[in-house]
């Protein structure tokens, strides 16, 4: 596991509470035999305590202090050291760079070892090549906490609608904007709602990925290259953010019965994130930090997917769903 903020510590605290069933309901016991933070690292091949290794995180704030044994603080020299299946990276997005994340993924598969993303980063800015790379060593790259936190959105595409022909899709990707345009809404302005939304843990560390919409192009590509089968990055995107929209234009809204969204929107010809109004009859219409999303399939119509498309608990969900199907498919094989 390379990071451990909040949703590496939740995936810890998810293995902790459903060990028993795990074995029982799908016949799997992770071991997580490795954990890096930006401060040290803590190495044990039979199996992190993870009792401990929380512990650690919180009174020390590194799991380096896990124990007194000789350390590997390179995250790359741990990934290719350590004898481990799966590799999770959990490090903090960064939308410029893809990095770190990038390196440990690339590093990675080309160790052979398959590899769960909750970082953004690296898939919204290279997903054509990192897919390649993964094909190209025989290594599964999952990535469904990217997208809709624990809401499966990327998964009810590619597996609920399989055989049918998704022609475009459409939907609020950001709970943070989403939170601030609803408590506009309600009537609070747009700097209180801001501040809020902060206090309230929802918006990333540098607020701008939220509000100037980068991280809704981010999941926006994620979903173009894994749904549709596109292949686009971050600069294919037409990116609007909510920072110009002001009460007066939700309250006009709201008199003709809509409400300002920031909508993620694909198909054939456009690929963008903008502030829409929706019809608030719209089932795409959802409040709060929800997540939801339209697919436009061929023969079967139109499906939403809402849920809560942020969190730790989420997210781990997330992780754990993808490291069930990477054990699923290797058992298949
Ligand atoms: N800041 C993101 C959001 C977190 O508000 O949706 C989940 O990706």
């Amino acid at each position: 596991m390379v990071g451990f903020g909040v949703v590496g510590q939740s995936f810890a605290k998810l293995l902790l509470s459903r060990s028993a069933d795990l074995y029982s309901e799908h016949g799997i016991k992770p071991r997580i035999v490795a954990c890096v933070d930006n401060k040290g690292s803590a190495v044990a091949p039979a199996g992190l305590d993870l009792q401990r290794l929380l512990e650690a995180k919180k009174t020390k704030s590194t799991v380096g202090a896990y124990d007194k044994g000789k350390k590997e603080f390179d995250p790359v020299q741990v990934i290719e050291n350590v004898e481990a299946e799966v590799v999770l990276e959990c490090s903090p997005t960064d939308l410029s760079t893809g990095e770190p994340g990038t390196t440990h993924i690339i590093s990675a598969m080309r160790n052979g070892k398959h590899v769960i993303s909750v970082n953004k980063g690296p898939l919204a800015l290279a997903f054509p090549s990192l897919i390649e790379l993964a094909n190209y060593n025989g290594v599964m790259l999952r990535f469904s906490g990217t997208v809709g936190g624990g809401t499966p959105i990327l998964e009810f595409a590619k597996r609920c609608l399989k055989g049918d022909r998704i022609a475009s899709f459409r939907g609020i990707l950001n709970g943070t904007t989403n939170y601030i345009l609803s408590k506009m809404e309600e009537g609070m302005d747009y700097e209180s709602a801001l501040a809020d939304s902060k206090q309230k843990g929802y918006a990333e560390a540098n607020p701008s990925l939220d509000i100037d919409g980068f991280d809704a192009a981010a999941k926006l590509v994620i979903m173009a290259n894994w749904v549709m089968g596109m292949k686009v990055t971050m600069k294919d995107v037409k990116r609007t953010g909510i920072s110009g929209v002001r009460s007066a234009n939700v309250k006009k809204a709201a008199e003709g019965g809509n409400a300002i969204k920031l909508i993620a929107t694909c198909d054939s010809k456009r690929l963008d994130v903008a502030p829409t109004e929706v019809a608030k009859k719209d089932p795409i219409c959802v409040n709060g930090t929800l997540n939801a999303v339209t697919f436009s399939s061929e023969h079967s119509g139109q499906q939403t997917i809402i849920g809560r498309g942020a969190g730790g608990m989420e997210t781990a969900s997330a992780i754990l769903r993808d490291l069930i199907e990477i054990r699923d498919t290797i058992f298949e094989r």
